[in-house]
């Protein structure tokens, strides 16, 4: 199945059975939200799941595009990447925890052909403060997978404060085919989870008490690209077709080790689906981290080869990349920007150098040094650090 074939697949699955699909799915929230971007499937739904009515009905689904910067450091190996996707289903007060693990199991063995032999499951298992959730445990015994129970890992919580509770994962065997699957998810790597099934019963509030909603909700979230490396058996995302044509165009153009080719489709691509939601590069905020993902790119291309240049980016990833994320703008407007910061970048790095070449720079640099390069020249220190590096 193609990536196009397995979002088909789980909006069908859904819509037949009630759910309505939610639409907008843009990386950024309303400006009274105080989450720069968007960073899962549920964030957008979570005043639905504290109660309030939802204009669509109490059975949704959505494929949502997330923004995740804490994992910016990680990108190059093969599995994270800045912007990603998810696919949830959510019942606001509807149905409960054990009707959507049934169907979670129905869509991944009929619809998406995971032998039931390569799955495994794990629930909570309890704590001081709520006990095992034995509705998932009968659930699963009922169906016939393998269940482990667990504690922390098994209680999903959007931050300190606000909708929480159990959870139920669902995990895929990823060993060689060959090889009969052994252990269980907390004891092999190659149990990989593909969904999660969060039982949204609760409310921590300030004061640290757990609260019981009047209307318990169910919210289930699915990584669109592990899955599809999953169903497509690939052992990394860039190798799916997800990523084609951006690992067919970019090795030959800016010849790089792999994880920097990884670092630089990840970048651009993000960048293109932050530029297609509206975002200009700036210095604060949303338009912040696009620049640091425009320069990081930048930075890569320039260590081996400076006459790299982004108006080289051929049409079809910019195209394909747009048409992905359904955003309607064009293609040229993504050119302008990206060409506008790297213009911007390199006449930054042209007066870096000419500060930096100055005798009082030589060695090693206090904190002072680099807040007056920064205060008086705009030269941030992950930049000055860069261009001393010979
Ligand atoms: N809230 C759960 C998660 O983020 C499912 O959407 O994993």
């Amino acid at each position: 199945m193609n990536t196009d074939q397995i979002v088909r697949t789980f909006n069908d699955f859904y819509r037949e059975r009630g759910h309505e699909p939610v639409t907008g799915g843009t990386l950024l929230p309303p400006s009274s939200d105080p989450v720069l971007f968007t960073t899962s499937g549920m964030h957008p739904l979570t005043p639905y799941l504290e109660g309030r009515r939802h204009p669509q009905g109490r059975r949704l689904l959505s494929l949502q595009r997330c923004l995740r910067t804490t994992d910016l450091d990680e990108v190059g190996d093969r599995t994270h990447l800045t912007v990603f996707e998810m696919l949830g289903s959510w019942s606001l007060g509807d149905y409960g925890l054990s009707q959507s693990l049934r169907w979670g199991y129905e869509l991944l063995r009929d619809g998406f052909g995971i032998p039931p032999g390569l799955m495994h499951v794990t629930v909570f298992g309890g704590d001081d403060e709520v006990g095992p959730d034995s509705e998932s445990l009968d659930t699963w015994r009922d169906l016939g997978l393998p269940v482990e129970p667990t504690h922390d890992e098994n209680w999903w919580s959007h931050g300190p404060v606000g909708l929480c509770g159990p959870d139920s994962e669902i995990f895929v065997w990823t060993g060689d085919p060959g090889t009969p699957p052994q252990g269980s998810p907390t004891t092999d790597p190659r149990w990989v989870e593909v969904w999660n099934h969060v039982s949204l019963r609760h409310r921590r509030d300030e004061d640290g008490r757990l609260r019981s909603l009047r209307q318990p909700g169910v919210d289930t979230g699915m990584g669109l690209e592990r899955l599809v490396c999953v169903l497509q058996g690939h052992g990394s995302v860039y190798d799916s077709d997800l990523f084609e044509p951006w690992m067919r165009l970019m090795p030959p153009l800016w010849p790089l080790d792999e994880s920097s080719t990884r670092l630089v489709c990840d970048h651009l691509r993000s960048s293109v689906v932050v530029i297609g939601d509206g975002v200009r590069p700036s210095h604060t905020g949303h338009g912040y981290v696009l620049r640091r993902l425009i320069r990081r790119v930048l930075t890569t291309l320039w260590r081996d080869d400076p006459s790299r240049t982004l108006s080289d980016l051929p049409g079809e990833v910019l195209r394909h990349t747009l048409d992905h994320f359904r955003q309607t703008c064009g293609t040229g407007t993504v050119r302008e920007v990206l060409e506008g910061e790297e213009r911007r970048f390199g006449r930054l790095l042209e007066r870096g150098r000419l500060v930096l070449g100055k005798p009082e720079f030589e060695g090693r640099l206090s904190d002072e040094d680099y807040r007056y390069l920064h205060d008086t020249h705009g030269l941030p220190r992950d930049l000055i650090t860069t261009l001393r590096t010979p």
